[in-house]
């Protein structure tokens, strides 16, 4: 059956008020996509493919293409982060170091794997780029916050910090 669906002015009318309006900021244009995505990001902490879907409708771009700018660059995320996120880097002075055994303890401490989260949604995991913080390699993140010269040990200390915060 046919149903009478009220349609809001941006062309989807299953949007929450503050996707509408983040849209209705920008013009259709496509060259606003990482604008938009960026915004997205940082309100909702990552782009659910609902929101994938109105951006993708507003701006008359495929979502296949938007997907896989989201994959593309490591600060867009499709499930939300944990309240903790620990971002291992993996450019080239932290591989060099051994930023793979890092990345590698973090996944068996926590049981998660890169772009996933903690059933509690205490934790989540991500490999970067480098973060410029090279003379400090390797280098994991919590957060905002930096752990250089990173070793096994060191892992181990500071999750379980987290985890008893
Ligand atoms: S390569 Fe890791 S901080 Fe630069």
């Amino acid at each position: 059956m046919e149903q009478n669906k009220q349609k809001c002015n941006c062309g989807n009318e299953k949007l929450d008020s503050t996707m509408k309006k983040i849209l209705e900021t920008y013009t259709k244009d496509k060259d606003n996509l990482i604008q938009i995505l960026n915004e997205v990001q940082e309100h909702y902490g990552y782009i659910s493919t609902e929101n994938q879907k109105a951006i993708s409708e507003y701006l008359n771009i495929p979502m296949a293409e938007i997907y896989g700018v989201i994959t593309f660059y490591s600060r867009f995320t499709l499930k939300p982060k944990g309240k903790y996120n620990i971002a291992v880097c993996l450019g080239t002075a932290c591989f060099v170091k051994g930023s793979e055994k890092i990345l590698d303890r973090v996944k068996q401490k926590l049981g998660i794997d890169v772009g996933e989260t903690t059933p509690d949604g205490k934790f989540s995991l991500e490999a970067t780029r480098c973060i410029g913080a090279c003379g400090l390699a390797p280098v994991f993140t919590v957060n905002d916050e930096v752990h250089g010269k990173a070793t096994v040990e060191m892992v181990d200390k500071v999750i379980e910090e987290y985890m008893n915060k």
